[in-house]
């Protein structure tokens, strides 16, 4: 029988470097600021870190705009600093996964620099060039136009993302081959996998106007599977906001010959108006919310695998979003987590989301993100009133995900001695790494718990999943099995206090019945025994775990 690839019972954590830890009080994270908290991630248990791009780049898009994939960024460290993170990281156990942005470059890339001054260079064709654009050719991802005119060359050079990231022509062999070998390079250090940026745009065509899932996209993807990812231990997860559950399982496929597997965003585009984009704010739809996760796993299982997420460093954060990040900060924050981490895929977790960090209390002025700076400029010159602009970006701007970590409550959270590069969340003094350690009703404690179980409880990993009381407007609820155990986890995601709706039919009582976590106190106390296991009354933001023996006995007592 095959083995269990590694990152099937994994639990991956996202180091923005830029705003995890500074070490040289520049006001920046970097390298030696991630090496000096190895230990903190060692013990919240975690396999692999993702690393959010470190790569030599101007930093207009905060390193996914890449001038040098061979090469650190001053800004971050060295090359012996990544290697030390790499060396370190391993003898705690823990992989290194790099963010690969194959999709673009940086326009101050040498091979784009080649590129804009000469048209029999062989770089000219590393990029995408017209002499004349159409009317019909539409914005970027940032909100412009997607051709910009390059005086030096006299042609326009197509990007999908901001002008200063011009696309790479996949469909130039050489281009492919070169970053396979860099690819390749980067592996042979030591690496346990790769992030790839919006992978779905690998493929685009910009003659049929096709940016995802263009014609060539997975024989791209297959050949750079055989190439380039040769080791058979590497994790691939791509980045495809595009992708549906039908189309994620063609990319994960268990034959392997594409990703291990990608994030979908589906859930993250249920509170924004039918048709809007993401500034377009809407509530909630909550049952959908529900039918998305329980598509996603349905068809993924046993034929595919999910990554598991609520943040990263594109969005906001979850307890502000999905959460209360008020009175019940703290218990909605770990319902979240029981909510996800019960699921079977990947879980990620982004950094500071283990402390239950918030959304900013952010003005216009704080917000720093390119694609925050579009939308304020654009839509200022659309009409749009201070307050509505400051509402849709308190909601949605990246921003909100990349403030500060917040190690404890001294002067700047213990991010940095020096000025931060960008504000951090008020509420630092109270929610931080430091409070937290060693409190066993914390958030952090709480995934802790879960990184744990992910490990000790087969039916995490690898049970079916069915999606109970669908229609309530309230209750998330699930129940995995895998023969032997079953596994029922229960969240209410409101402010009230609500009858407990699973009776004996979906549940039956049992005397094996154990209550693995929950969201409040007595989560440091498993209990056993089925009144124990459903309580009568789910208190506000209430999620319980609570797992079954069918046929033998738990040997994990
Ligand atoms: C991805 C990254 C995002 C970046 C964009 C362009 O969506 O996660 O941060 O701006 O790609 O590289």
């Amino acid at each position: 029988m095959k083995e269990t690839p590694w990152w099937k019972r994994a639990v991956i954590y996202q180091v923005y470097p830029r705003s995890f830890a500074d070490s040289n009080g520049d006001g920046v994270g970097d390298l030696p600021g991630v090496i000096a908290h190895l230990d903190y991630l060692q013990t919240l248990g975690i396999d692999a870190i993702w690393l959010s791009p470190v790569y030599c780049s101007p930093q207009y898009d905060n390193g996914y705009d890449i001038s040098d994939y061979r090469g650190i960024d001053p800004l971050f460290g060295t090359m012996e600093d990544m290697e030390r993170l790499i060396a370190e990281a391993g003898r705690r156990g823990i992989r290194i996964v790099m963010d690969l942005v194959l999709n673009h470059s940086s326009d101050e890339h040498p091979w784009f620099l080649s590129a804009k001054s000469d048209r029999e260079s062989p770089y000219h064709d590393y990029y995408i060039w017209r002499d004349a654009v159409q009317a019909e050719d539409g914005p970027d991802s940032f909100g412009r136009a997607s051709w910009k005119w390059v005086p030096e060359i006299g042609q326009y050079c197509y990007y999908q993302f901001s002008e200063k990231q011009p696309d790479l022509n996949w469909a130039n062999p050489a281009l492919r081959r070169e970053l396979y070998d860099m690819i390749r390079w980067w592996a042979d250090k030591g690496l346990g996998g790769f992030r790839l940026d919006v992978v779905d745009h690998l493929g685009k065509d910009p003659e049929l106007g096709v940016k995802v899932k263009g014609p060539r996209l997975h024989e791209f993807i297959r050949e750079m599977r055989r190439e380039a990812f040769v080791r058979p231990d590497l994790m691939t997860v791509g980045e495809a906001w595009s992708a549906t559950p039908e189309e994620a399982k063609r990319y994960s496929d268990p034959a392997g010959s594409e990703l291990s597997m990608v994030f979908g965003f589906d859930h993250m585009k249920l509170d924004q108006a039918p048709g809007g984009d993401k500034w377009s704010l809407a509530p909630l739809d909550f049952v959908a919310l529900k039918r998305s996760f329980a598509h996603w796993q349905q068809t993924l299982y046993g034929r595919g695998w999910n990554s598991l997420f609520w943040e990263n460093h594109d969005l906001p954060r979850s307890v502000s979003r999905f959460g209360n990040d008020g009175r019940y900060r703290a218990e909605s924050a770990k319902l979240l987590a029981i909510a996800l981490h019960g699921m079977c895929g990947t879980p990620f977790i982004y950094q500071g989301e283990e402390l239950g960090m918030t959304d900013p209390d952010y003005v216009l002025e704080d917000f720093r993100d390119i694609e925050a700076c579009n939308m304020l400029r654009d839509h200022r010159a659309q009409g749009w009133s201070e307050e509505r602009l400051l509402t849709a970006l308190r909601a949605r701007a990246r921003d909100n995900g990349r403030t500060p970590m917040q190690w404890n409550a001294t002067v700047n959270a213990g991010f940095t001695d020096g000025e931060p590069w960008v504000r951090l969340c008020p509420n630092y003094t109270e929610v931080n790494a430091a409070s937290q350690l060693g409190q066993p009703d914390s958030v952090l404690a709480c995934y802790r718990t879960l990184i744990r179980l992910r490990k000790e409880i087969p039916v995490l990993t690898d049970g079916d999943f069915e999606l109970l009381l669908e229609e309530d407007a309230r209750i998330f609820a699930y129940r995995r099995r895998d023969g032997r155990s079953e596994l029922l986890v229960l969240c209410n995601f409101s402010d009230e206090t609500v009858t407990n709706p699973i009776g004996p039919e979906l549940w039956p009582g049992d005397k094996s019945c154990r209550l693995l976590v929950s969201s409040y106190p007595e989560a440091a106390h498993p209990a056993s025994g089925p009144e124990a296991c459903l309580p009568q009354y789910l208190r506000p933001w209430e999620a319980r775990m609570l797992l079954k023996q069918n046929q033998e006995p738990d040997r994990k007592k």
